[in-house]
């Protein structure tokens, strides 16, 4: 059986996955949703039978779909959501759920309700490393772990306003926040301080802030800070998180995974596509109903939400916070 997709979003990432999906064997691009019928149409233009919409409502009365892809910012969601929770359409939508914690934890529950199949764009989880993380930490007392995204500020409008991003720490650092969660456990309470320092003097329409840290206490008894800053130029980037464990550290990049300690180095490089894997995993999934390879779904996206909105509460209170689980 061929599997009809609707792709929300004719963004960056809407391309990613549409360009992934479209190379599959028994899948077919089938509808476009964008922001104008314009950027819809010119985005469904490249994918054969492919019809581009403006309206969801028209869209999904038009069209025989088996699952969707949300690939909008983070201020765009949740009338998507409703619409292809209440027509029992499974999806698989693009990190972060939200700009906070309300929306997606009522999102949560329709789902559940439904019993619907979803899948989360956390794909660092769909990583071989992930998986050894998890397994080397599984048999290791850790102590504490420090991560950074350290990066640049992206072009796109919607990124450099609070209301449009929730902030860098929601929207990208996110995926630190989710891998942490998934290799050591869970999350209890935060405390964050964020500032100011560059890119509002340097950009027009800059209101999330440049700088941050965050203090998060793990159920284990374990400590993070995770810190994040959008004010580097790109090509001074770092992305990392760092575990420390009575064996030694292990050093996780998006690339590989170092374990030191004990007089032993191992380096294990990570070359696979998560993309791919995590849509292989959603659309068996669809195909079959066993969710078992599906590596991150909405309920346990929800908590890593749930995570990052308390430390933008923390940063704002100037109190530390505990996530709305
Ligand atoms: N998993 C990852 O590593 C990763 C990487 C990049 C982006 N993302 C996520 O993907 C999402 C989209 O990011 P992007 O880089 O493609 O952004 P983008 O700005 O390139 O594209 C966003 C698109 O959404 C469209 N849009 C906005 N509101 C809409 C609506 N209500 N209906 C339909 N379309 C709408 C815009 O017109 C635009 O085409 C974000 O949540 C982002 O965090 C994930």
């Amino acid at each position: 059986m061929t599997l009809r997709i609707g792709i929300a979003g004719t963004g960056g990432f809407a391309k990613l996955h549409a360009d992934r999906l479209s190379r599959l064997e028994g899948v077919r691009v089938a509808a476009v949703l964008g922001s104008s019928k314009e950027k819809a149409d010119a985005m469904a233009a490249a994918f054969d039978d492919a019809r581009g919409y403006d309206s969801l409502s028209r869209l999904l009365d038009a069209e025989r779909l088996d699952a969707f892809y949300i690939c909008v910012p983070p201020m765009a969601h949740g009338d998507i959501e409703r619409a292809l929770i209440e027509r029992g359409v499974p999806f698989l939508v693009e990190k972060p759920l939200g700009l906070d914690a309300a929306l997606p934890k009522e999102l949560l529950g329709l789902i559940e309700a439904k019993g619907l199949i979803t899948s989360v764009g956390y794909h660092f989880r769909s990583k071989n490393n992930a998986e050894r993380l998890r397994s080397l930490l599984e048999g290791r007392t850790l102590g504490m772990a420090t991560g950074g995204w350290m990066g640049g500020m992206p072009g796109v409008p919607w990124w450099r306003r609070k209301e449009g991003s929730g902030g860098q720490f929601v929207e990208q650092t996110t995926h630190l926040v989710d891998l942490l969660r998934y290799a050591a456990g869970e999350v209890d309470e935060v405390y964050a301080a964020y500032g100011n320092r560059a890119m509002h003097l340097k950009h027009e329409n800059v209101s999330v802030p440049d700088v941050g840290a965050v203090v998060l206490k793990l159920r284990s008894g374990a400590v993070a800070t995770i810190s994040n800053t959008c004010l580097l130029p790109w090509d001074a980037g770092a992305v990392h998180l760092s575990f420390f464990t009575e064996e030694g550290r292990i050093d996780w990049t998006k690339d590989e995974l170092a374990v030191v300690g004990g007089g032993g180095r191992s380096v294990y490089t990570d070359p696979v596509d998560p993309y791919g894997l995590e849509t292989e995993a959603f659309l068996h999934a669809v195909r079959t109903g066993d969710v078992s390879r599906i590596r991150s779904d909405y309920a346990d996206a929800y908590r890593t939400q749930a995570v990052t909105h308390a430390a933008n509460v923390s940063a704002e209170t100037g109190l530390p916070a505990k996530p709305a689980y």
